[in-house]
């Protein structure tokens, strides 16, 4: 027999809640928003009084009220889910909180099944939050507070499968508190029942399967609507923390001047927009010559350089910077270090790109630690060829977690995609084979350029090298490829893409 679990009871406004009255209307202002009451009559005032006094049972709240304001105060109940806490008691004690995250969200409680075999979801996560283990999950719009040990001990259990006996049995848990507790965590899809084959949802589901536990979380939490913290640009640390300048003070070494094109140079020479565009394509092997120096001073003025730079007087606002491409908030916080395998007019080496001064600064010139480097980039390609030159894209975090909350790091990943796609049109544009590459390693690159992983490290990888003859790398598609919308515009394109001359 499954057992019924008693719907969460008391219910309170949160204490990072406060209620504002103000003639006819009431103003509930929590940190992640606020909602206007109007009109707050006598019934709703109380009400709102009560909520802020101690958690009150939902009926004892409704009691008082004439008929037409339970339906009204029920709704707001409802509504204002993200500025309330309600409590899961047992055994005259709180077991815990279930603190909804986002609007119009309440605690649901569900059957707890007896002989089945019950486990936490693979998505459902603990961790200390204000001081307070809290246990979430990216399926569900709600945060459970483990206030009493006794729920703490049995969230734990539920790390591996128990049958509700072996809870109550073996493990020493009391029946009230199981049963309290373990229907809200599955009616909110924190618990999972073992299906017929033994199996639980969140391992056998084929949409859930293919989540990664830390895609799913990072997916419900940049973007609104789902969770309650502080969103978007908020400058968390005004007052606090300085924040980064827009452009970063370069390494010292031994630098080398960049090659600077010219803009009617490039103009008279650059294929039109809908050449590169629909010509662009990712190339992994590359000429028996070399790039040269000054297509790789060309290629990074054009992708990467930092054309100006602002900094606020004292009216305020954000110190930010102008490149050839775009990011948020105009904050630039995307760094390139150029490893440098075989580049005629330049040494081997590793390199920062300085992109106020337009030139590379030497940051390592160790053989093995280039090698390195190179040996993970084609080993994303899965083939054995290496580029001339390997671009890694660092990010310098705090730049943008300094502004913005939640964001932050997604905002970065945006910012490297729109630089690959600034790459490789500008490849396109000159005639080099150029391939963006989805996987680096983050630590060997922190070690190799001399940073802290925290600070700054790297988001992406975009390999560059000489083009062969256009006709030696684009075979034609074979037949295992549909073609669909134009496809000669591709192969036309490519045709009219400058030959390598350089
Ligand atoms: C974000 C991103 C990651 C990529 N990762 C890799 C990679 O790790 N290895 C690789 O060989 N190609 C990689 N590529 C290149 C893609 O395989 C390529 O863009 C895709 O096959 C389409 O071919 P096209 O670029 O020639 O149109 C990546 C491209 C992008 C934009």
């Amino acid at each position: 027999m499954p057992t019924q679990s008693p719907a969460a009871g008391a219910v309170a406004f949160r204490d990072s809640v406060r209620v504002e009255f103000d003639g006819d209307h009431a103003d509930l202002v929590g940190p992640a928003g606020a909602i206007r009451l109007r009109p707050v009559r006598d019934g709703l005032r109380g009400v709102l009084s009560r909520l802020t006094e101690q958690p009150t049972p939902v009926a004892d709240l409704l009691a008082p009220l004439p008929p037409a304001e339970r339906t009204s105060v029920a709704s707001f109940l409802g509504r204002a889910g993200h500025l309330l806490t309600w409590s899961i008691t047992a055994g005259g004690r709180e077991l815990a909180r279930v603190e909804p995250t986002a609007r119009g969200v309440a605690p649901r409680a569900g059957d707890v099944p007896s002989g089945v075999p019950l486990r936490l979801s693979r998505f459902a996560f603990c961790r200390s939050r204000d001081g307070a283990l809290v246990l979430e999950s990216p399926l569900t719009a709600v945060r459970i507070v483990l206030v009493h040990r006794a729920a703490r001990d049995l969230v734990a259990a539920l790390g591996t499968a128990r049958t509700v006996p072996e809870l109550t049995g073996a493990d020493g848990h009391s029946a009230d508190d199981v049963t309290a507790l373990l229907g809200h965590l599955i009616g909110l899809d924190l618990l999972e029942a073992a299906g017929p084959d033994g199996r639980f949802r969140s391992d056998a589901d084929p949409t859930l399967r293919q989540w990664d536990f830390h895609d799913l979380l990072f997916h419900s939490r940049i973007r609104s609507g789902r969770y309650d913290d502080p969103f978007g640009a908020v400058y968390p640390y005004t007052g606090q923390i300085e924040p980064r300048p827009a452009v970063k003070e370069p390494p010292s070494g031994p630098a080398v001047p960049l090659y600077r094109p010219a803009l009617d140079e490039l103009l008279a020479r650059d294929p039109a927009l809908t050449v590169a565009l629909e010509g662009r394509r990712s190339v992994r092997e590359y000429d028996d010559e070399p790039m040269t120096a000054d297509q790789l001073g060309e290629f990074l003025y054009r992708v990467g350089r930092v054309r100006a730079r602002h900094v606020p007087g004292d009216g305020g606002g954000d110190e930010v910077a102008a490149r050839p491409y775009p990011t948020g908030g105009a904050a630039y916080d995307l760094e390139l270090y150029v490893s440098v395998r075989r580049c005629a007019g330049l040494a081997a080496g590793i390199y920062y790109y300085d992109p106020v001064a337009h030139r590379l600064v030497l940051v390592n010139d160790d053989e093995a630690d280039r090698h390195a480097m190179f040996t993970v980039a084609s080993r994303s390609t899965g083939l054995p060829n290496r580029p001339d030159v390997l671009f890694t894209v660092t990010s310098r975090f705090q730049r943008l977690s300094w502004k913005y909350r939640a964001i932050a790091y997604a905002t970065t990943l945006r910012h490297t995609g729109v630089l690959y796609q600034t790459m490789y049109l500008v490849a396109a544009a000159m005639g080099l084979a150029p391939c963006g590459l989805g996987n680096g390693d983050a630590d060997l690159a922190a070690r190799v350029l001399g940073l802290d992983y925290l600070r700054e490290s790297s988001v992406g990888d975009f390999m560059l090298g000489s083009l062969r003859a256009p006709g030696d790398t684009t075979p034609p598609p074979d037949d295992t490829w549909h073609m669909a919308n134009s496809p000669e515009w591709a192969l036309a394109a490519s045709a009219k893409l400058p030959k390598p001359t350089w």
